[in-house]
């Protein structure tokens, strides 16, 4: 995703790290103390600008969710509509952050305070996820949502994709048994492609589809930053479901 630098973006993700996690495998180990429930924990993988990880979570409340970017300028965004969409403030005009009781935490403070109000059941990582994965217990994680993922399509790149067979060894690993993956994209050939990689994983793809907008599966589906605009542009939606039976 290609963004414009943020102004003060690091600043701007420490005023909200309560909402930020720099150690998920903590996270994980404590989820229920952090989350304040026991319920499932889920991750997005590149979750971009955060509008489906914003909708999903409310849609899906009974679940708690993991969304990790690996760009910081993008994860802001998400982090601040996030927090925004929960009631816990606003952007300040200055670039601070405005608080629901209306006070003001200007850049270059310490992180908002947040006690006493609900964080809702969304937290956000800035890294590589597959670096962070890597760190997770076998069985911990009940859904991976990966959308429009970059296609890698320069010839011998074919390994950095998210669908290739070593990532998803990864997420088979650390997914709960019949644990799912959800994959989209635009990308017929990286479709065609993951395909080819589930059936050498553990992974059954037990749902696809070359056209997700005219399928059953559309009335529940929510829509990303990137698949309003490649609809917008023509292109069909390929989904895949896939259940982890290591
Ligand atoms: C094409 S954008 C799609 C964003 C969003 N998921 C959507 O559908 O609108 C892909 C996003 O994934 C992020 N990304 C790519 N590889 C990643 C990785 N290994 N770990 C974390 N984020 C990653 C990119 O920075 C980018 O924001």
């Amino acid at each position: 995703m290609r963004m414009k630098k943020k102004r003060h973006g690091g600043e701007r993700l420490n005023l909200l790290s309560s909402l930020v996690c720099s150690d998920i495998e903590n996270l994980v180990e404590n989820k229920d103390e952090i989350f304040k429930n026991s319920n499932p924990l889920r991750i997005e993988i590149g979750c971009g600008k955060g509008d489906f990880i914003r909708e999903k979570s409310k849609v899906e409340k009974d679940y708690n969710y993991l969304a990790i970017e690996k760009i910081s300028d993008v994860c802001v965004v998400a982090v601040e509509k996030y927090a925004q969409s929960r009631n816990l403030g606003s952007l300040a005009p200055n670039g601070g952050w405005k608080k629901s009781d209306s006070t003001i935490v200007p850049l270059g403070s310490d992180p908002v305070d947040f006690s006493g109000e609900d964080l809702g059941n969304v937290r956000f990582a800035v890294g590589d996820a597959a670096e962070m994965l890597a760190k997770l217990p076998d069985s911990s994680i009940d859904a991976i949502f990966i959308n429009f993922c970059d296609p890698w399509d320069k010839k011998g790149y074919e390994k950095r994709r998210l669908t290739y067979i070593s990532f998803l060894e990864l997420y088979s690993r650390i997914l709960t048994k019949k644990g799912k993956i959800y994959f989209k994209t635009d990308n017929r050939d990286l479709f065609d492609f993951s395909l080819e990689q589930f059936e050498k994983s553990p992974l059954d793809v037990v749902y696809s589809t070359n056209d997700l907008h005219a399928s059953d599966m559309n009335g529940a589906n929510i829509e990303t930053e990137y698949e309003r605009n490649f609809t917008a542009k023509g292109f069909k939606i390929n989904m895949l479901i896939a259940e982890n039976n290591k």
